[in-house]
């Protein structure tokens, strides 16, 4: 495999849109070959030295984890910034603030509500910054989501992707976009009140002439590969659990959905976190307000054959050590 891709050095990963199909599949060669190393214990130290800013104005376990497992593999120091924790924004603009991160550390992760904060932080600080999610795109997500097809079906082309439930929120986006610069058939399925901005389905249309954006379950679901789903509240909307739980419950995944498909091969997808039971606080307050007993996916499926969630978790880490090693690190 070639060792580097120079067109990464030095580049900000802010949105799946900024990158042309080969650069991602580059960072996705690359994951794998890292993770390969991980797993035989094979040292790869590309980022010795090297000092890593971790800010976090939203809450996070894979994303969080992932960094910083990535940069201590890749023999970085990461430093968790949360919110609360540094000036930004409150007492400091967005602009001061990333031009002293830009003097101190080689590379800043931002997870946070505006996009715009992550590309002002990029123009700003002068280094590499990494987005960690924000309210419109989570492209460190796609990656791993892309990664982890391809180890359960063999490539991405032409893979029939049905994103299903709140059609509109930072990983619909983000899948609708990724999925359609490397080639893949992106569905999105969603109530006609959740359905993408305009703006979104324009980039994809530009990179693809596959998608297809609706509210019929039927016409999405038909042959799929993959089933997807994420959260029908996201971060910063808990406001919205009512009316959500009203338009989303016909979307939710369920063995039925499965069974529309007609593959019996079809795997399942999450981001993750999920309500799928009773075993958080959100979904108990759920179950007493609404009596649902589960949300966007059924435990079923879930705990099911289909359901490779877990592989997709893990591939936060590779495929974030990938972006890191491709844009900051010393491969020669
Ligand atoms: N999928 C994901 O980004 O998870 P966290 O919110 O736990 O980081
Ligand atoms: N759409 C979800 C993704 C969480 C990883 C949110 O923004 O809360």
């Amino acid at each position: 495999m070639e060792k580097t891709n120079s067109s990464l050095k030095g580049r900000s990963f802010l949105a799946e849109i900024d990158f042309k199909e080969e650069e991602l599949l580059y960072l996705l060669d690359l994951a794998a070959d890292l993770k390969d190393k991980k797993k035989n214990g094979i040292p790869h130290r590309y980022l010795e030295g090297k000092n890593i800013a971790l800010l976090f104005e939203k809450t996070s376990t894979r994303t969080r984890c992932a960094f910083t497992v990535a940069c201590t593999d890749l023999g970085a120091h990461p430093e968790y910034l949360g919110k609360g924790d540094i000036q930004l924004g409150k007492k400091e603009s967005v602009e001061d603030t990333a031009k002293v991160l830009g003097r101190m550390f080689d590379g800043i992760e931002f997870r946070g509500f505006a996009h715009k904060t992550v590309e002002s932080l990029a123009e700003h600080s002068g280094v590499p910054v990494w987005n960690g999610l924000t309210d419109m795109w989570h492209p460190t997500q796609t990656l791993a989501d892309l990664l982890t097809i391809q180890e359960h079906i063999g490539h991405l082309r032409n893979v029939k992707l049905v994103y299903v439930g709140d059609g509109r929120n930072n990983v619909a986006n983000s899948l609708l976009v990724g999925g359609s610069i490397v080639g893949m058939d992106v569905r999105i399925c969603a109530p006609k009140s959740l359905w993408p901005a305009q703006e979104v389905i324009y980039l994809a249309k530009k990179c693809s002439d596959q998608v297809m954006v609706t509210s019929s379950i039927e016409e999405a679901v038909a042959g799929a590969d993959v089933i997807y789903t994420d959260v029908w509240v996201s971060m910063g909307e808990e406001d919205k659990f009512a009316e959500r739980i009203e338009l989303l419950s016909p979307y939710q995944v369920n063995m039925q959905m499965i069974k529309e498909t007609g593959n019996k091969d079809v795997i399942f997808l999450h981001c993750l976190p999920a309500f799928h039971d009773l075993e958080t606080t959100y979904g108990k307050e759920t179950y007493e307000k609404h009596g649902l007993r589960e949300m966007e996916v059924t435990d079923e499926v879930f705990r099911s054959k289909h359901s490779k969630v877990f592989d997709q978790a893990e591939n936060r880490m590779h495929t974030i050590k990938a972006v890191l090693a491709a844009t900051l690190g010393n491969m020669e």
